[in-house]
């Protein structure tokens, strides 16, 4: 028999005020077991305070939280089984790293071998063995964050939130801790709310992602659907590199638009809801999905076109990328997948695309 996935959290119709500010404003969203699920959205978006409502921090102003299909919001933060792990957890730095991670389970009050056999198997499980008996002081930020994490786990809660874990640490540093958490969502099967303002770090790591912007949600869906299927112009913006140029809709038919650009030119794009001849409308086309001169890609064959001045190129090591200007001044990326160009500054250049690769949203 297939059973649904049964969800882990359910928040419905969340809403915090803070005086007069709306910090989540109508929020909805069920996470399921097991999954990895991330609040993705820039600084003052609604994330944090999303997260402190679901790990009893906070009291919503209105709306529902659910663990397991029961309502948390009379149960503190400590009887709700939630493991969290911040941007700064402090350490106790009197304890030794041995200590902080069987903290939760001495005051919990379990026997001394039952502490030590969970305290060892999270130490390795975060590749910490060898530190057991250091100082907090005596450990990079990474291996910190990574007691920090042993900490959060090691009671087996069935939900582990984190809020920007990783901000404070160099990209070297966050990529390989970032491997550690998928690895270890992998084998401990935990339900996961995670928070960043990073959107790679989002995609890298989520099953599904949530995109905040001021207290609501703009979009919620795996990586790829954010990013080839935004539902509005703001998540497309959001959601990886894009070129947004502004028109107004000339036709629409069968689901493809027609929009007049600023020089009087015309291409057509894949038109979103609320598109209708005559209004004005932003096409989104990803920079790789803009194709040089030459440019073979497989696929269905590109029928339209974008003429402009390359202004930049720069050699990004996986891409080259190209920054054109058009004859209305406005400026456009473009990456190459194929990497070998002699210099074209200041030449100019037409690049095609297919109009299933440009979306078009109402502006
Ligand atoms: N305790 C608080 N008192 C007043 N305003 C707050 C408080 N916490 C958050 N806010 C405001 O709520 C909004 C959302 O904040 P927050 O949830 O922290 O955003 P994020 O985590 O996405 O950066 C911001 O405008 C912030 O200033
Ligand atoms: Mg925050």
């Amino acid at each position: 028999m297939n059973m649904p996935a049964k969800n882990a959290v359910a928040i419905r119709h969340l809403v915090k005020k803070f005086g007069n500010v709306t910090a989540v404003d109508d929020v909805s969203l069920s996470v399921a077991e097991g999954e990895f699920l991330t609040f993705l959205g820039s600084s003052g978006s609604g994330k944090t305070t999303t997260l402190f409502i679901v790990a009893g921090f906070e009291d919503p102003s209105a709306g529902t939280v659910e663990i397991d299909g029961r309502s948390v919001l009379s149960v503190p933060p400590n009887e709700r089984n939630i493991g969290m792990v911040f941007q700064r957890y402090t350490l106790f730095p009197h304890m030794s790293v041995r200590d902080n991670v069987g903290f939760p389970l001495s005051v919990r009050g379990r026997p001394r071998p039952e502490i030590d056999k969970a305290v060892a198997d999270m130490l390795d499980l975060v590749h910490l063995g060898a530190y057991a008996g250091r100082r907090p002081s005596e450990l990079s930020g990474g291996q910190q964050q990574r007691v920090a994490l042993a900490r959060a786990l090691v009671y087996r809660p069935r939900l582990l939130l984190m809020d920007e874990p990783l901000s404070a640490l160099d990209k070297r540093l966050r990529e390989d801790i970032q491997q550690e958490i998928r690895r270890i969502h992998r084998e401990l099967g935990v339900t996961i709310l995670y928070v960043t303002h990073d959107q790679e770090e989002a995609l890298r790591l989520s099953d599904r992602i949530a995109v905040f912007s001021q207290g609501r949600i703009a979009q919620i869906g795996t990586g790829a659907d954010l990013y080839e299927r935004p539902a509005n112009a703001f998540v497309a913006g959001f959601v990886g590199n894009s070129n947004l140029l502004r028109g107004e809709v000339v036709d629409v038919t069968g689901g493809v638009a027609t929009v007049r650009l600023a020089d009087g030119s015309v291409i057509r794009g894949m038109s979103a809801a609320g598109i209708a001849q005559g209004c004005a409308a932003e096409i989104m086309v990803r920079p790789e999905r803009l194709l040089p001169p030459g440019a073979e890609d497989g696929g269905p064959t590109a029928d339209q076109a974008i003429k402009g001045i390359i202004i930049d190129q720069s050699y990004l090591g996986e891409v080259l990328q190209y920054e054109i200007r058009t004859a209305w001044q406005q400026n456009l990326l473009i990456r190459d997948s194929r990497r070998m160009s002699p210099n074209l500054i200041g030449s100019e250049a037409c690049f095609s695309f297919r109009h299933q690769d440009a979306l078009v949203f109402p502006a």
